[in-house]
Formats: structure tokens, C-alpha cells, sequence
């Protein structure tokens, strides 16, 4: 991960990046240097106010103009758009500068004067997030840029808005590299072996894996029925981070399979193209766990992953199968490509009768429509609780993701009637994103005015780089969660 500093001065810099304000009112005016701590030397302010005009800047978010300076220190200034200069424009730049620099090996940056500590984690994010690549497959594409260093009068005032940005940008980057991981690789054994090292040697940080007997033993009937027509045998991963300060428990439940096929009733083969993301929400809910864990916040947080592989074999389960969930209730299974909510279903309960936290989120990849209804970027967020769900948009918001809540219509719940069991896992009804919502309500328990519920299958992926975003897996719900723990204590 590229390394970033701190420093009150910088020997001869090769590269200078200074921020460009974006001018919006009055309408026309132009653009500004952002006045920076330390004061620039004079020479050098000079000729990067010049170059506004001269370069036909706006100042917008996401500009980047660099310019030569041979055989001069700096060698290179590099002007950078910071927009309103709020912490999603910053983000924005972040991302822009590490893409703009990605030839360079090291660019110091002259912090704004007045900057406080929202633009600078999302600054810090942003060029984190942006200079990701997936060791498998860019190897051979890993970007020059291995250092970043951030000029500021009083460096140590930042010091904490770095570390965090750094914190959740190396466990945004840990799910993305979860997600993107074949699956040929990442079977359910894999991805519990690899919560396994990343807790490791951490106190307060417990993990229990529960393979087949136990899920068995214990009744996890719904992980069992998904898992059953794989090689690869289910596991449940139980991760707890118990501070001995903790004010709050939340539960976190993460969807994780760790590839689609849709099961006997088989998706075709562009839907099934991606399926190695269906582990994404199991991705998230574990590292924002550990990153809780890395910034000690001061709430229990207890991460379920429950881990199958839904495959098409002899010995898969059916439609019109009959499965008994943990808490003795049953689900009619029409269709095998509903599988997520059948492993939820099982974590849900468990969190609800065993666990009992303050309150219960969980994040699944769980609908095609999520995307039909929102578009690739928003998340369908679902909670009877209008104030937990007003706490998660503001956080999801604040780190740059996107969610729109969802209504939980009580005149659907009839749909979710079976003949065989005490509901049906698909009805035929449309709103396929709503009523899977609705079906995870029936595990909530006692917590169902706690609990709420995230349907990210469309912003867990990009096509494209973006912005923070690049391509492939996002790592979406990372940041909302470690902002929304962090105003939990
Ligand atoms: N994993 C899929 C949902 C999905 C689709 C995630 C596209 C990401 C991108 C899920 O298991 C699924 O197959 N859902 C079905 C539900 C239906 C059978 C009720 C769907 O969305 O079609
Ligand atoms: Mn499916
Ligand atoms: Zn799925």
C-alpha cells in the first residue's frame, strides 16, 4: 500500500502538488491556489497562479494538470482540482492524484492552511483506494507511485485523520482482494483460513469457525442445504471484537458465497459470470470487524459468515425442498438460486437467540434487482428503525458509498405463504429485492426493531475505474460500517 506522511518541510521535492479551489459563486469567477501551510515560496506561487488561466482550470474535482519544470526544484507542479473543497471533493482528488501521479515515485503535497480532518482522511482514502490493483491479476501494471508526503504547519494535527483513512482503506482493500479471488481458490475453508491470519495474535479479537458436524449438531439447517452439492464443505465464521470498554454489541451478518452456479435451478451464463462477488457482503462485515479492531473502538462486534458454495450435483438440494433454519422454523426452497437468504436466515436467528446484541445489521449481494430498482451504485437499505436507519445512510453517505431505504410493505408478506413450510424462500411476486428483505425480518426475533438489512449486489462491483473505485470489486459497505461503529460509543 502506498505510504503516506506527514512533514512541517521537505527537502528539494520533485513533484509539488498543490490544490486548486474551485470558484462557484459569483458565477464565472475564476479559480484559486488553495493558501497552504508552510507559505509556498514566492517563485513557485507565482508561476502556479499562471498556470490557471494558462491551463484553462476550473478548479472541479478530479482535475489534475501537471507541468515541467526541467533542471528547477520541483522538477513538476502539479495543480489538483479540490472542488468546494468538502470531503467528497477531496476524496475525489485523492483518487485523481493517484492516478495523475502513478508515474512518479514520490509527490509531496502542500496541505490547505485551514484543513481540518474531513478532507484529509478523505484525501488520504481517496489515493489509497484509487492506487489499488488485485495482486493476481495487475501484477504487471503496479503503479510507480510508492510514497505520498503531506506538507502541513503542525503535522501531528493530521496525524490521527491519516491513521484512520489508513486503517479503513487498507480493510476497504482487504475485502476487495476477498472478492476478487477465484473461486477455485477462495472455497468456504479458504476464506474462514483467511479471517484466521488476519486476527491473529490479537487480543479481544476471538474467532470461531464452525465446520459441517457442528453446523450439523447445532441445526444450521439452511447453511447445510446451500452447501450440500459442493466438494467444498460450509463453514460459519464467528469473529468477535470484545473491547473491555464496549458501550454496544452490534451483530454484523455477512452474505458469503463463495461462487453462484443458482444451484439445480441454474442461472445462465452471462449471470453467472460474477458470481465469484456472492461472498462480498461476508467480506465486508469481516473487515470492517477487524478494522474496529485496529482503531479499539469502544463496541462489541461480533461478525457472522456464513460460507457455502452453491453448486450444481447430486447431492445439491432441490426445489420444493423442505429446510428447517436454526430456530426450528422451515422454508419452502422454490427456486436454488435463492440461496443467500436461506444461509442469512440461519445466521439471523442465531445472532437474535443466542448472541442478543443492541442491534443487527447484515450486508448481502442478494437480488438482481437491487440494480433493477437503484441503478450500480445504491445500495437497498431495509430497517423498521427510522433511527438506525437515518444513523447508517448518514455514515454510508459521509464515506462516499451510496444507499436509498426501501420500504417493508406489511401487504407482501403474504406472498411469502407455502403450502409445505412455514414460508416460501422465492415468491413469484416481483419486488425480488423487497421480498427477500422481507423473508430475513421472519429470523429477526426479539430484534426485530433492531435489525436492519443492506441489499448491495449492485455497488459491490464496478465496471470500471472511478473515481475511489476501481475496477472490479469495491469493498462496498467497509467505510459506512467503520464510520457508523465509530459513532456507536
Ligand atoms: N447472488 C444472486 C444475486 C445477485 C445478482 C448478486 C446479480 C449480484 C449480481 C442471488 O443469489 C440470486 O440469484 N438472486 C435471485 C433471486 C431470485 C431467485 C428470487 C435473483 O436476483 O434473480
Ligand atoms: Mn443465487
Ligand atoms: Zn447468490
Amino acid at each position: 500500500m502506498l505510504a503516506i506522511s506527514l512533514a512541517a518541510t521537505v527537502d528539494r521535492p520533485d513533484v509539488l502538488v498543490l490544490p486548486v479551489r474551485a470558484a462557484t459563486e459569483p458565477v464565472g469567477a475564476a479559480p484559486m491556489l488553495v493558501t497552504t501551510a508552510p507559505p509556498l515560496i514566492d517563485e513557485v506561487r507565482t508561476e502556479a497562479a499562471a498556470l490557471l488561466p494558462a491551463g484553462r482550470l476550473t478548479g472541479r474535482a478530479g482535475e489534475a494538470l501537471a507541468q515541467l519544470r526541467p533542471g528547477r526544484t520541483p522538477g513538476r507542479l502539479l495543480l489538483l482540482g479540490v472542488g468546494d473543497g468538502g470531503d467528497r471533493a477531496w476524496r475525489t482528488a485523492g483518487a485523481a492524484l493517484a492516478r495523475a501521479a502513478a508515474d512518479e515515485t514520490h509527490v509531496t503535497l502542500a496541505l490547505p492552511a485551514d484543513a481540518t480532518a474531513g478532507p484529509v482522511r478523505a484525501l488520504v482514502e481517496g489515493l489509497l483506494l484509487a492506487s489499488y490493483r488485485f495482486r493476481a491479476t495487475d501484477a504487471g501494471e503496479a503503479p510507480a507511485l510508492t510514497g505520498v508526503t503531506l506538507l502541513a504547519a503542525d503535522p501531528d494535527a493530521h496525524r490521527d485523520a491519516v491513521e484512520v483513512a489508513r486503517t479503513t482503506a487498507r480493510m476497504t482493500r482487504l475485502a476487495r482482494d476477498l472478492t476478487n479471488t477465484p473461486s477455485s481458490v477462495k472455497n468456504p475453508q479458504w476464506f474462514a483460513a483467511q479471517v484466521e491470519s488476519a486476527a491473529a495474535g490479537q487480543p479481544d479479537l476471538h474467532l470461531r469457525v464452525r465446520g459441517p458436524e457442528e453446523l450439523a449438531a447445532e441445526g444450521f439447517g439452511g447453511i447445510l442445504a446451500v452447501g450440500g452439492g459442493s466438494a467444498s464443505a460450509p463453514r460459519l465464521v464467528e469473529l468477535d471484537w470484545r473491547p473491555a470498554d464496549a458501550r454496544a454489541h452490534v451483530v454484523l451478518v455477512g452474505k458469503g458465497i463463495t461462487f453462484d452456479t443458482g444451484g439445480i435451478s441454474i442461472k445462465p451464463v452471462p449471470a453467472m459470470k460474477l458470481m465469484r462477488k456472492d461472498m462480498a457482503g461476508a467480506a465486508a462485515v469481516v473487515a470492517a470487524t477487524l478494522g474496529a479492531a485496529a482503531l479499539r473502538l469502544p463496541v462489541r462486534v461480533t461478525t457472522l459468515a456464513p460460507l457455502a458454495e452453491n453448486m450444481v450435483s447430486g447431492s445439491a438440494f432441490r426445489p420444493g425442498d423442505v429446510i428447517r433454519h436454526y430456530d426450528g422454523t422451515t422454508s419452502e426452497s422454490t427456486n436454488s438460486d435463492a440461496e443467500g437468504r436461506l444461509v442469512l436466515a440461519d445466521a439471523l436467528a442465531y445472532a437474535a437467540r443466542e448472541l442478543r446484541p443492541d442491534l443487527l445489521v447484515d450486508l448481502a449481494t442478494l437480488t438482481g434487482a437491487n440494480a433493477v430498482a437503484l441503478g450500480k451504485r445504491t445500495g437497498a437499505l431495509y430497517s423498521d428503525n427510522d433511527q438506525l436507519a437515518a444513523d447508517l445512510l448518514a455514515a454510508v453517505d459521509a464515506a462516499g458509498e451510496a444507499a436509498w431505504r426501501m420500504p417493508l410493505p406489511a401487504d407482501y408478506l403474504e406472498h411469502l405463504g407455502s403450502d409445505l413450510a412455514d414460508r416460501h424462500s422465492s415468491p413469484d411476486r416481483g419486488a425480488g429485492s423487497v421480498m427477500a428483505a422481507l423473508y430475513l425480518r421472519e429470523f429477526t426475533g426479539e430484534l426485530r426493531d433492531r435489525w436492519l438489512h443492506i441489499d448491495m449486489s449492485a455497488p459491490s462491483w464496478a465496471d470500471g475505474d472511478d473515481a475511489e473505485l476501481t475496477r472490479g470489486a469495491t469493498g462496498w459497505g467497509v467505510r459506512g460500517l467503520l464510520r457508523w461503529l465509530a459513532t456507536l460509543d
